[in-house]
């Protein structure tokens, strides 16, 4: 038997905070990102013991199914989705937590159903009353379920209930300050967890160590010394089989309202008072509000929208956006986005943030990268074969890490430079692999914890920013109008123009 003394590992969580027992409520059970993504997470925590014993999960969907059924799915899930069940123990500890309670979102009984299977769960599992609820359900189903789960009193203790939210949070700012009144109606702001899985990744948490854990850079963060900044995410992937929702949101709605924009808040904020959920959602805020689309009364000028065309990845040949299974063939939804954004205070004035993501694009990978000023005066013309200026890249996803770009005396009698990498890996450095963001923001919702979450004026604020470019771009428009990008390519020409029109241009990576 282990004791508490020969596991390290367990001491080491003993002087960690764990969540109190609780019941997660999964509305959305038989979906995919319950299989996927919320289970596995959750038994990945369990198995690694940062939960307590009674943890319990009750997956609740339309379907019929029976707890065992369920139980299988789940370990169907983990098994192909995640590492896999190691310790059949473990798995058995973890499955006699799991539970089903078939019901209708809109259906009073439903929820008078599930209620009564809580308050009976929570005699046998030692759960008292503690409850989060976990939407993953299709946000047409939101508010109805905030609605009927405040009529049925299941929100109405601060202290014991909590709601976690899926993305997307709303379809534009009227519809997401809408579902923030329903959200308000029944419960207290501190009682829910909007999710944007890209806080959940260590290398996005990383960004306010780098920036505010280390005195050297915050020097240079500002209009001083930085000329612009550069924040992709590329992806490699097509829309796969999520058509159906891909039509109605597009890479404006899908990625930059939620992902980018929260790249860029933490990129672009001002260093918080503390480390608290308050302090850090309050920087996050102030910068957004600060911030706008660089032309707004020209939209071209700020905001390029692409679809990938057929083309080549990997060295097969693969379909257009129009011509994939559910996409409408005159479909103008857009695959890939650049924007030009500025924001109006003292630290960033002038100092442009270029904005990209895309679908099909050459190579999957995320990254910010902060591009320094010139030299005021380049005494090394003769020598320099080509010096660029100083580029600090913080890699969010593949090969995670920083590197800091600068120019070097390349060996020899001659005076030659050559621009060179410094390089940090979080690979090399930790020798661990990075857990998934679903873990972190589970456990963090479970103990209460806000500050990975939005805000419900910080999503607002960020649909406000897009608002002109959704506008123009949600209008009945020309098909031919949409510029086309061949799949395994970088942007559509325009929006090289938007960068390039400012004397900069998009990195190659
Ligand atoms: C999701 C989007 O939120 O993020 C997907 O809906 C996208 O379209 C995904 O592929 C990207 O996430 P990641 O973690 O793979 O960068």
């Amino acid at each position: 038997m282990v004791t508490l003394l020969e596991n390290p590992l367990r001491v080491g969580l003993q002087q960690e905070r764990t969540p109190e027992p609780l019941i997660m409520v999964i509305f959305g059970a038989s979906g995919d990102l319950t299989k996927r993504k919320l289970v596995p997470a959750i038994y990945q925590l369990k198995r690694g013991r940062r939960l307590p014993p009674e943890i319990t999960i009750v997956g609740v969907a339309r379907r019929d199914w029976s707890h065992d059924y369920f139980r299988e799915q789940m370990r169907e899930g983990i098994e192909e989705f995640s590492d896999g069940i190691e310790s059949e123990e473990v798995w058995k500890d973890f499955a006699e937590g799991l539970f089903y309670c078939s019901g209708n979102m809109d259906k009073p009984e439903s929820y008078q159903k599930l209620k009564a299977f809580l308050g009976e769960l929570d005699g046998r599992r030692g759960t008292m009353g503690n409850r989060v609820f976990y939407l993953a359900v299709s946000p047409k189903f939101f508010p109805e379920a905030l609605r009927q789960l405040g009529a049925a009193g299941m929100l109405t203790d601060p202290m014991k209930h909590r709601l976690v939210i899926e993305k997307p949070f709303g379809k534009d700012l009227s519809s997401a300050q809408a579902l923030n009144r329903v959200v308000q109606k029944v419960c207290k702001e501190n009682q829910v967890y909007r999710i944007d899985h890209y806080l959940g990744k260590e290398t996005v948490q990383n960004l306010l160590v780098f920036r505010f854990a280390n005195a050297i850079f915050e020097p240079l963060w500002n209009r001083q010394f930085v000329d612009h900044v550069q924040i992709t995410v590329a992806e490699t992937v097509g829309v796969e089989d999520r058509a159906g929702y891909y039509e109605t949101s597009g890479a404006l709605r899908d990625m930059v309202q939620n992902h980018l924009m929260q790249l860029f808040c933490l990129t672009a904020m001002e260093p918080p008072n503390a480390l608290d959920a308050n302090s850090i959602r309050t920087e996050k805020v102030k910068v957004i509000e600060a911030t706008h689309l660089a032309d707004i009364h020209n939209l071209e000028n700020s905001a390029i929208r692409g679809q990938y065309s057929a083309g080549w990845m990997k060295g097969e040949q693969v379909p257009g956006y129009r011509e994939e299974s559910g996409v409408n063939p005159n479909s103008t939804t857009p695959t890939y986005v650049a924007m030009k954004l500025v924001i109006d205070n003292w630290r960033w004035q002038g100092v442009p943030f270029y904005l990209r993501t895309g679908k099909r694009l050459p190579k999957k990978v995320s990254e910010i990268s902060i591009q320094f000023r010139d030299v005021p005066l380049m005494i090394f013309k003769s020598a320099a074969q080509q010096t660029s200026p100083n580029v600090l890249t913080m890699r969010l996803q593949p090969n995670e890490g920083i590197s800091l770009r600068f120019e070097a005396k390349m060996p020899g009698a001659d005076l030659r430079t050559r621009t060179v990498d410094m390089d940090f890996s979080y690979g090399s450095s930790f020798g661990m692999a990075t857990a998934d963001a679903y873990n972190r923001l589970l456990l963090d919702c479970m103990l209460g914890d806000q500050t990975l979450f939005t805000r419900a004026d910080e999503v607002e604020e960020a649909w406000r920013v897009v608002t002109p470019a959704l506008a123009a771009w949600d209008a009945p428009s020309d098909p031919a109008s949409v510029p086309q990008y061949e799949a395994g390519t970088w942007e559509p020409s325009e929006a090289e123009n938007l960068i390039n029109r400012d004397g900069r241009r998009w990195r190659r990576l």
